[in-house]
């Protein structure tokens, strides 16, 4: 069997693994430490923080449906300034990258809040931009509004020196359109996807679960949409992508790399399992070793180039 190096490269970022946390669904804290060494992440993620305090949506804000998750947290965060002070220098003591997820309500909160993250450049490897937010001025998520979409992407190019990772919505028409133009704008790496809205009805009260109404569905039910939206565009748009949507194990994240994803996010699984993580980083390892390859780079996008010879 040759020896596997699990290093990636994702344009300017190097990982020591494909593996990291879903934004929102892993945060840091001592008994995740005790539980794992994080260190074995190929990243850590932090959930999306925004300008301002906010406190998120109306409970209840999380149900489980056939399959998956519906959540409507609605990005509570404890602000940029907590986040400086408090929870960064916690995630920086984590021997691994650490890719912070940014939010807001407007274009210029975006630019506010990278800018914002800029100095601390030796601790943050790279900004998220959780596009799928919605923008206050026009009502719509910024990532299903095309101007929108470059604006944003466009205003934190122009405010941060760090790499940019622009998260792309499933809930558009034509997401090679929309990861098209994240690129043009300035990205240099896509993750997808985010979570698809969603809603449920209790039949008793006769009204809608969530306090919300509508949520975002994430899960084993949204990978079949996951996997052919980064099959899609990953043979049209030249950066590296991080796949996500409904992986539950190394078979699951083998999948998305062969579909064309670089390297791999888990959200709610490891609400079921707060191992799977690591389970995964070595499922990918003993893949790549029993099929005769050196690299995960080596099986990205494989299952379209084989195609094609
Ligand atoms: C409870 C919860 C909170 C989330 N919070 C965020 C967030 O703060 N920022 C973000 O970009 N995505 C957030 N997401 C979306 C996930 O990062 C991920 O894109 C989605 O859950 C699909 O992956 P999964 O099916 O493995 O969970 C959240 C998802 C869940 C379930």
């Amino acid at each position: 069997m040759p020896d596997v190096d699990l290093t990636v490269q994702l344009g300017p970022l190097t990982l020591k693994n494909p593996v990291m946390p879903a934004s929102g669904t892993f945060e840091y804290s001592e008994e995740q430490r005790e539980l794992f060494d994080l260190a074995r992440l190929g990243a850590m993620v932090a959930k999306s923080v925004t300008l301002k305090r906010r406190p998120g949506n109306p409970a209840p804000r999380l149900h489980e449906v056939t399959a998956g998750l519906l959540n409507a947290v609605g990005i509570p965060s404890e602000g940029i300034h907590h986040f400086i002070e408090v929870t960064l220098p916690a995630l920086a003591q984590i021997d691994t990258t650490l890719i912070v997820s940014i939010a807001g309500d407007s274009v210029e909160e975006f630019a506010t809040v990278a800018r914002m993250l800029d100095p601390y450049r030796g601790q943050v490897s790279a900004l998220e931009l959780n596009l799928s937010c919605p923008n206050l001025t026009h009502g719509v998520p910024f990532a299903t509004d095309e101007k929108l979409m470059r604006a944003t992407v466009e205003a934190v190019r122009e405010s941060t020196t760090l790499p940019i990772i622009a998260k792309l919505s499933p809930n558009v028409t034509d997401i090679v359109k929309m990861a098209g133009i994240a690129r043009e704008a300035g990205a240099d790496i896509i993750s997808m996807i985010n979570t698809l809205i969603g809603m449920a009805i209790d039949v008793e009260t006769r009204r809608p679960v969530l306090g919300n109404v509508v949520g975002g569905l994430s899960g084993p039910a949204i990978k079949p949409v996951a996997l052919r939206m980064i099959w899609e565009t990953s043979q049209s748009v030249d950066i590296p992508i991080i796949g996500m949507g409904g992986i539950s194990n190394a078979r699951d994240a083998i999948e998305f790399m062969l579909a064309g994803a670089s390297a791999v996010a888990v959200g709610v699984a490891s609400f079921r399992n707060p191992l799977v993580m690591l389970e995964i980083v070595d499922g990918i390892e003993s893949y790549l070793a029993g099929h005769g390859f050196g690299s995960p780079k080596e099986i990205v996008g494989l299952a379209w180039k084989e195609r094609m010879v």
